[in-house]
């Protein structure tokens, strides 16, 4: 469907990522800095909508909308998320040849299978029998998952991202985590708008930092008052569900040793060789 109703243009920016590896905060982080010269940090829309209503899904929209005019009214770069594999994408936006760019997050996958099985629980309707932790720990390490396994997602975008460092930019949950400020530098000159040196003096970095952070995005009243997110299945999931706890390493507190040594070694094996390690 994407290959006959979406016509991406030479600016657009997809974020991707498989569910649960920090969209929200992606979202939040590009918009921001795409349109830092646009809003003042102090009444900035994104404390009056959250990240969600300012950056289109491109899967929800392109299964439900389509044709979608209202993308031809969004301003320059146009920004767009989705958790759509590399390969599902028309060569038309992935060859190296087309100047569209996109910027991938991935997560421990161990974190991710914690954050997707709640989410899944909060979002399950309750004529469904509820899914039991081994249940999906189960088909997360085969590979069954609304996108597709974990790490063929990951590694198709690493892989990209290897091949054509300027179309594809591969960042980590974790690395955002550790340094926010030197990860958004990163992010920003990918973008091709980076910071100035008068920018970085003035604090531009970290007011867009502490605008995007967990505690200020998942605190925001417009997250707390029950609007929500049309999903590609119709489902509207509510804004709150997409905060948690925002931390790295919460899979501890739910995997046994034999649990995390599975994981880690199918993350060993699946990525040997791709020089990516999480
Ligand atoms: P946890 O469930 O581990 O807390 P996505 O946005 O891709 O659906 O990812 C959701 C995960 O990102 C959740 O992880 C959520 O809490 C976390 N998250 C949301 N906003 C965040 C932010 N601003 N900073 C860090 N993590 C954030």
């Amino acid at each position: 469907m994407i290959h006959d109703y979406f016509h991406p243009l030479s600016t657009d920016i997809f974020l991707t990522a498989f569910m649960r590896c920090g969209t929200t905060w992606l979202r939040a982080l590009m918009f921001a800095t795409a349109n830092r010269h646009l809003y003042k940090f102090s009444d900035h829309p994104i404390h009056h909508t959250g990240p969600h209503a300012i950056f289109p899904s491109l899967d929800s929209k392109i299964l439900l909308e389509y044709p979608v005019s209202t993308f031809d009214r969004l301003p320059s770069p146009r920004l767009f998320a989705t958790h759509f594999a590399h390969s599902l994408f028309p060569i038309s936006m992935t060859s190296p040849l087309s100047a569209c760019k996109f910027v991938y997050v991935c997560r421990d996958p161990k974190d991710v299978l914690i954050s997707k099985w709640h989410f899944m629980c909060k979002i399950r309707s309750e004529e469904l029998t509820p899914i039991s932790f081994n249940e999906a720990y189960e088909l997360f390490c085969n590979g069954v998952s609304e996108f597709g396994p974990y790490w063929d997602h990951v590694l198709e975008y690493w892989k990209a991202s290897q091949e054509s460092p300027e179309k594809v930019l591969f960042l980590k949950y974790e690395d955002i985590k550790r340094e926010p400020s030197v990860e958004l530098k990163k992010l920003a000159a990918f973008m091709g708008m980076p910071f100035t040196a008068e920018e970085e003096k003035g604090g531009v970095v970290e007011e867009i930092v502490k605008l995007c952070s967990f505690e200020n995005l998942s605190n925001l009243e417009v997250h707390k008052e029950g609007g929500g997110v049309q999903t590609f299945t119709q489902l509207v999931v509510e804004y709150k569900n997409y905060f948690r706890k925002g931390t790295v390493g919460d899979w501890k507190n739910y995997l046994t040793e034999e649990m995390r040594e599975r994981i880690d070694s199918i993350t060993e094996a699946k990525f040997k060789g791709s020089g990516l390690t999480l």
